[in-house]
Order: C-alpha cells, then sequence, then structure tokens
C-alpha cells in the first residue's frame, strides 16, 4: 500500500493538530508502513477509510493514540548527554538546594517530559540519590511523562537492558539491580520517579503541570516544528517555579522562538532559566 500525495497530506496534518508531531514527504515510507499496519489490524478496506475512520470516528483519541504509539521515536539510553547532567549536578541542583535552605520548603520537583522508556527520569534519580546525601528527608518527586504507552509501560517496569546501561558510571552501577531479564532499577532510588501518559501537545493536561523547579524535555523537540515548540516551549515556562531551569537536547533552542528565558553558563554549558 502505498499513500497517495493527498492521503498523506490529510494524515500528517491529523497527526500535527494532536501531537503537534511534523512529518514532511520524506516520512512517507514510514508513514505508509505504520497505516498499513493499522488497516491491517482494524480490518479496513484501504487508506481512505483509515483516513476517515481517523478524522471523523475517533472522538475520543483511541485511534490517534494506537498511531501515536507507532510512530514516535524512542531512542533513549541512561546517562544520555553526560557533560549537560553534570551541569545539572554540579551546579543547578546545589543551588536549588541551599536557596530553599534558607527557606522552610523542602520540595523538590522535576518533569522530565518526553520520558520515553524512562531512563532519562531514573538518571536524574540516581543523580539526586549520589549528590544530595539528605535527599531522603527532602519530598522530591521526579514526574516522569510520554504520549507513547508502550514505552510508559516499560518506564514503568524499570528493567533495563545492557543497551540502556551501558553509560552509567561504575561508581553508580549499585542503582542497578542484576535480575533475569536485566538490570532492575534500585526500588529506592525509583521511588523517586512517578510514570504518566501525558501529551504535550495538549494544553488541558500542560496547564495542569506547575511548580516544578526543572524541566528536561531532551531529545523530543526536534521532531515538533517551530509553532509548536514555542507553544510546548511557552508552557513550559509556566510550569516552572521561578528560578527554574529548562534543560534541552544538545541540538535543540529556545532562544530563536522565546526570549522568554535567559541563557546561563553553568559548569561550561549553556542552560535556560527563567527569572
Ligand atoms: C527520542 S525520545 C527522547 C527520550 C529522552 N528524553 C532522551 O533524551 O533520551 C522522544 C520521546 O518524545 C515523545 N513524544 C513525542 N511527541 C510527544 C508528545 N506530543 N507528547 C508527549 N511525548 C511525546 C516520544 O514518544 C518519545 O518517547
Amino acid at each position: 500500500m502505498e499513500l497517495t500525495a493527498e492521503q498523506f497530506s490529510k494524515l500528517s496534518k491529523l497527526i500535527y493538530k494532536k501531537l503537534g508531531l511534523q512529518f514532511d514527504e520524506k516520512k512517507t515510507y514510514f508513514l505508509n508502513k505504520r497505516v498499513e499496519q493499522r488497516i491491517a489490524e482494524l480490518g479496513l478496506k484501504d487508506a481512505d477509510e483509515y483516513l476517515f475512520q481517523l478524522g471523523y470516528c475517533d472522538a475520543n483519541g483511541d485511534e490517534m493514540q494506537a498511531l501515536a504509539n507507532l510512530i514516535t521515536t524512542n531512542e533513549t539510553y541512561m546517562f544520555r548527554e553526560f557533560e549537560q547532567l553534570a551541569g545539572f549536578a554540579d551546579v543547578c541542583l546545589p543551588e536549588l538546594i541551599a536557596a530553599k535552605q534558607k527557606t522552610t520548603d523542602r520540595r523538590i520537583r522535576l518533569w522530565c517530559a518526553g520520558c520515553s522508556s524512562g531512563e532519562e527520569a531514573y538518571t536524574l534519580a540516581i543523580i539526586i540519590r549520589e549528590v544530595f546525601p539528605d535527599s531522603r528527608n527532602w519530598d522530591i518527586k521526579i514526574v516522569a511523562t510520554d504520549i507513547d504507552e508502550n514505552v510508559l509501560k516499560l518506564a514503568r517496569n524499570a528493567v533495563y537492558g545492557e543497551r540502556s546501561v551501558k553509560g552509567v558510571p561504575t561508581v553508580y552501577s549499585k542503582h542497578l539491580i542484576p535480575s533475569v531479564t536485566g538490570f532492575r532499577i534500585n526500588p529506592e532510588t525509583a521511588s523517586l520517579v512517578r510514570v504518566e501518559k501525558l501529551n504535550l501537545h495538549d494544553a488541558k493536561q500542560m496547564k495542569a503541570m506547575r511548580g516544578y523547579d526543572f524541566v528536561f524535555c531532551r531529545n523530543v523537540l526536534i521532531y515538533f516544528d517551530d509553532e509548536s515548540r514555542r507553544s510546548v516551549v511557552n508552557h513550559f515556562y509556566d510550569s516552572l517555579n521561578p528560578k527554574g531551569y529548562i534543560f534541552l537536547g544538545h541540538s535543540e533552542s529556545v532562544g530563536r522562538i522565546t526570549s522568554a528565558f535567559h541563557l546561563k553558563k553553568a559548569a561550561g554549558h549553556l542552560l535556560y532559566a527563567k527569572d
């Protein structure tokens, strides 16, 4: 099966509207295959019938969800982009702790947005347990969210294969417990993480996310266009507490799409901070 140019255009517009993800013509083969799979699973006749179902018979969003589970790119592993994490561990986190220690506030909230199978969120949990010995006496939560239900199951399971854990520094390996199927994140470390489904393109869900000290949204916005990036980043701004930070992937920048954040250098790395 091959989508015609008109079918491809209809499909990519529907996906963009619901998920903010942009698919150009270079992705035709990729989308063809996914739609083919859904047509077979649903027992439909052809792509027109599928597009009708997706566009007009999906009030509860079940089919868009099924498609989302197939079209997202979920590449991730623990301690990815380690230098930036060092900026978090050595500068941003100690700075926040010192500021909170001058008050009665013992709450720290992190949001790992587009967490995929959870490796990034558990990496943050390991870092916190390692660099902040008093963390057990604080109220700390890392909320890990994604749109893809398949990866969320893996994130909740918190057991990872060799490929996911190979970047974990040896000194931190005590947080990984060897099991029959891989490495389980130490339950005490894992207890910092709460996994939830959230669509970054859903304004209602985004408005419910408030009071975060750090937002990590790394290697997610590359799949969005400037308009949806701006909308997502503006929501992050509202989600952050004053002096909060947003961490994006290496190839991503908010400077071009909003001036709301100011650029800060920490341990030689550029970070975006809220005033
Ligand atoms: C490449 S992974 C990045 C994982 C991790 N942040 C990292 O840097 O290793 C991108 C993730 O973004 C998620 N994603 C894409 N569009 C989304 C949306 N509209 N809402 C929520 N998550 C989305 C995908 O499902 C995918 O798991």
